[in-house]
């Protein structure tokens, strides 16, 4: 076995994705269970899930599917409890599902808000203690990654309460990597730039797109498999134990050009 090999090795771990249905959360999801762990597959969308869990089944994988509207606080523990009775408790918690409303601030209404701040922002703080407690309990070691984004700390107009949600999201990171380091839970963040999903493929293929990807300095977007490396390395104990409440740019040098 080589080195690389056994730091990114999650077999015996337990990993709940949400948004695995799609994009970033479909790829994390077949990562860690490429590395062993055990996936449990948590979106609304459950008919693609399903196909996920057999493309990863196909591959010698095993997944659970989980229908889960993140919003909803209570179909948050029921997931958990449904993930702990197919698999055990959950070790590795990636709180993904995302979305993302393009309007400027004063077109904004309070219903917008308080959408993005349920599914980005309230969903991940509500996701983390439930897992955070689940790990606590069954006194095992475990790590919480976030997705966060290059608008945490960068500003674009119509993006304003999403990146507000980012933000915060990154905050969180931090704030819970200082308090969960004693039960031994690392906290870390993904904060992707711009990688080709459903989340924003047609603003990616516009003129616009063309003109925001002569600002990266790679000079092109990211495909989802570009944050692979950064995963495996949060998601590992062996290969990140000591790293928490880092949040982790990836992007191609998109925000540190001026
Ligand atoms: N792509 C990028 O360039 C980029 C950059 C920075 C950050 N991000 C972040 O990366 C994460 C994944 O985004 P993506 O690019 O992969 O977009 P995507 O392809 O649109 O995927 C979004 C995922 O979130 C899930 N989701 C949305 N609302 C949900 C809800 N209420 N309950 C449960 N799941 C919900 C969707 O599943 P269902 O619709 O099936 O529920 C879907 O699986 C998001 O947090 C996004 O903000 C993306």
């Amino acid at each position: 076995m080589t080195i690389a090999t056994e730091l990114f090795d999650l077999t015996g771990e337990v990993a709940m994705v949400t948004g695995a249905s799609s994009g970033l959360g479909w790829r994390f999801a077949q990562v860690l269970a490429g590395q062993g762990a055990k996936v449990v597959l948590a979106a609304r969308r459950t008919e693609r899930l399903l196909d996920l869990k057999t493309e990863i089944e196909n591959t010698g994988g095993a997944a659970h599917c989980v229908a889960l509207d993140v919003a909803d606080r209570g179909a948050i523990v029921a997931a958990f409890d449904e993930a702990e009775e197919a698999f055990g408790p959950v070790t590795i918690q990636v709180n993904n599902a995302g979305m993302a409303i393009q309007k400027m601030a004063l077109e904004t209404s309070e219903k917008d808000w308080r959408m993005l701040m349920d599914v980005n922002l309230d969903a991940v703080w509500w996701c983390s203690r439930e897992a955070a407690k689940r790990m606590i309990s069954a006194r095992k070691p475990g790590c919480i990654i976030n997705t966060s984004s290059i608008l945490a700390t960068n500003a674009m107009p119509t993006l304003s309460v999403y990146s507000i949600t980012k933000a915060a999201v990154s905050q969180m990171t931090r704030s819970m990597a200082v308090e969960f380091a004693r039960h031994n839970i690392r906290v870390n963040a993904i904060a992707p730039g711009y990688v080709r999903t459903e989340i924003n493929s047609d603003a990616l293929d516009s003129a616009k797109g063309d003109v925001l990807k002569k600002a990266i300095p790679q000079r092109r977007f990211g495909e989802p498999e570009d944050l692979d490396g950064i995963l495996l390395l949060l998601a590992s104990e062996k290969a990140g134990g000591f790293m928490t409440g880092e949040v982790v740019v990836v992007d191609g040098g998109h925000s540190v050009a001026i």
